[in-house]
């Protein structure tokens, strides 16, 4: 598109994660967030004057019809994914998604092939890419900082199921639907697995080849279910994954890590190094022992610069023409991994390589 006109984005989903996407992409002079649309017609209106959006839609059909937006901004709930992203890419406008892409790999690969096919950006805001020791420590590993990689552990640590901080579960409804499949959840492995499985393949380049997982949901209402939710939704995942390279990993996610509110943990160890990221909701830290420290095991802090966001880059994409990362081809082969977590048999082979 031409690098004078501004890109013109409609925030489609205007609930609890809206209002990120409208903060981060009214912060860039390169946009004009020009509508907002959402089932509920009362919630857009409400969410375009709270942000100064002049317009708004009480369904997407309606926003396409008008059409007179580049771009969106898709914060829909996970299951509305794709059949709202499939009309977006078929009115040839670019599309960010929230993750997970889509319920399963067959409809994400759907989405990717026709975002694709018609030449239009497509991202992911697969979010803890913004990170910035995340990107430091994928750099070092690619430039051979810590050799030839050995083993991964990483999990993503959440315990809203044991403490109250986020509020109750047992009794505020906003919680259950996370915890019942009828409701859409695919269970922590949707909801972070999928952040975890992202975080630890970036940062060392590689996709498994092999996996054997267990997922696991636990006994923790009477009868498995409150009132209209049937709490069946995994709430622990433990991924056992081999590498092209040999590496083996242990990459792990659940609600009831207790004492841990919202923290990604990230071991990476190499034959002549080792990195280690914790990275919770205000703080990171980044370490890392090589060289001569690996006869010490001493452990030096890395400084890691700031990054541009996944929002910036996605304008940076619409702007020049070329595809960001991570691209809806990335969001894909990490929900093929996400199925195979889900069957019955999960010690196959994996396809899937993408790495970016
Ligand atoms: N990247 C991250 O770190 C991160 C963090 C939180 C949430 N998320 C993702 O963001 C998405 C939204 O989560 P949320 O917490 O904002 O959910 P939410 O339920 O608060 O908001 C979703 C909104 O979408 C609307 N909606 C439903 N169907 C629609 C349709 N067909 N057309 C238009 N609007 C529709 C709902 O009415 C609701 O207002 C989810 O996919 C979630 O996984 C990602």
């Amino acid at each position: 598109m031409a690098s004078t006109s501004k890109v013109r984005l409609l925030v489609l989903g205007t609930g609890a994660m809206a209002a990120n996407h409208a903060r981060l992409f009214m912060a860039d002079p390169r946009v004009d967030v020009v509508a907002a649309t959402d089932v509920d017609a009362a919630r857009a209106a409400a969410f375009a004057e709270k942000h100064g959006i002049t317009t708004s839609f009480g369904s997407l059909d309606a926003a396409l019809a008008w059409g007179k937006f580049d771009a969106v901004t898709n914060v829909t709930p996970d299951a509305v994914h794709h059949p709202t992203t499939m009309k977006v890419i078929a009115a040839k406008k670019h599309v960010l998604c929230e993750k997970p892409l889509a319920e399963t790999f067959a409809l994400a690969d759907q989405m990717a092939t026709a975002a694709e096919k018609a030449s239009l950006i497509n991202m992911v805001n697969l979010s803890y890419r913004n990170v910035p020791a995340l990107q430091k420590a994928r750099s070092l590993i690619a430039a051979g900082e810590i050799g030839d990689i050995r083993h991964v552990e990483a999990s993503y640590r959440q315990s809203w199921l044991v403490g109250k901080h986020w509020g109750d579960w047992r009794s505020e409804p906003m919680w259950l639907w996370r915890l019942s499949e009828k409701h859409g959840s695919k269970g922590v492995l949707g909801d972070v697995g999928i952040h975890i499985l992202d975080f630890a393949t970036f940062a060392i380049g590689m996709m498994p080849v092999s996996l054997q997982a267990r997922v696991k949901t636990f006994a923790k209402a009477e009868g498995d279910r409150i009132g209209e939710y049937p709490l069946d939704a995994n709430d622990s995942a433990a991924m056992q994954v081999e590498f092209g390279n040999g590496a083996l990993g242990v990459i792990h996610a659940s609600r009831f890590m207790t004492g841990y509110g919202n923290v990604l943990k990230l071991d990476v160890f190499g034959t002549s190094g080792a990195i280690e990221i914790n990275h919770g909701l205000d703080w990171t830290e980044i370490r890392m022992c090589s060289g001569e420290d690996v006869h010490t095991q001493s452990w030096r802090r890395v400084q890691a610069d700031p990054v541009p966001t996944i929002h910036t880059r996605f304008i940076d994409a619409v702007v020049s023409g070329e595809n960001g990362e991570p691209s809806f081809r990335r969001g894909a082969d990490l929900q093929a991994i996400l199925d195979m977590c889900l069957t019955e048999d999960a010690g196959r082979a994996v396809a899937v390589k993408s790495t970016r």
